[in-house]
């Protein structure tokens, strides 16, 4: 079976990074890492792609005077890996709508809190500071508007009484990894389609 080749974008430790990679060992995951792209040097993300012999790139945010450029410059690094989607793997910019023409339906980011609420940054800090009893991960799909678009898959996380962040973030990224190779091999065999908000999966 032919895999979907896929770029994986990432801001940091790359811990989701390496559960794709991981479940990429499996001759049967429907998707192939064909480039890791950071919005950073340094970043363990990109340690990881290199001891696995990855392909990978920087495209810095700093060198970039806006969005439009930024974008176009990772959408092109993309274009030349051949990839069919992009999988926004704790990658922490925002891509223009340019992204969204270029890859429709093909880009897909992990979320730590169930969508719609705690869009944005420090999701897991405002879900602890609003109190809530139950949050969790969201995957879905990307569309114009922040951490908006079509949710492909939830799983809820239960909030304790005496979390941390760093607690709970923990126990949120552990499902993180479970469920995040999941989507991507589905998208890798081409098992998600959208209708209006709702994702639908085809029987494998
Ligand atoms: C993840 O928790 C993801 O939900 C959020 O950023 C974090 C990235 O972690 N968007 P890692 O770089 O994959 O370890």
């Amino acid at each position: 079976m032919e895999r979907t080749r896929i770029a994986v974008l990432v801001s940091g430790s790359g811990s989701n990074l390496q559960a794709l990679i991981d479940a990429s060992h499996d001759p049967d995951f429907g998707a192939e890492i064909a480039v890791v792209i950071a919005d950073r040097p340094h970043v363990q993300a990109l340690d990881r792609a290199a001891a696995q012999g990855i392909d990978h790139a920087v495209v810095s945010w700093s060198d970039f005077s806006d969005r439009v450029a930024f974008t176009i410059a990772i959408c092109d690094v993309a274009q030349r890996h051949e990839v069919a989607g992009l999988m926004l793997a704790g990658f922490m910019r925002i891509l223009t709508p340019a992204a969204i023409e270029q890859y429709p339906n093909a880009i897909i980011n992990v979320h730590p809190a169930l969508l719609p609420a705690f869009p944005g940054a420090d999701a897991v800090g405002q879900a602890l500071a609003h109190g809530v009893t139950v949050t969790g991960v969201t995957v879905h799909f990307v569309d114009e508007q922040v951490d908006h678009g079509p949710i492909i898959l939830q799983e809820a996380v239960a909030v304790r009484s005496d979390d941390t962040v760093a607690a709970l973030h923990r126990r949120i990224q552990r499902i993180e990894h479970r469920v995040f190779p999941r989507v991507v091999d589905a998208f890798g065999k081409g098992l998600l389609s959208v209708e209006g908000r709702r994702v639908v999966w085809a029987p494998q």
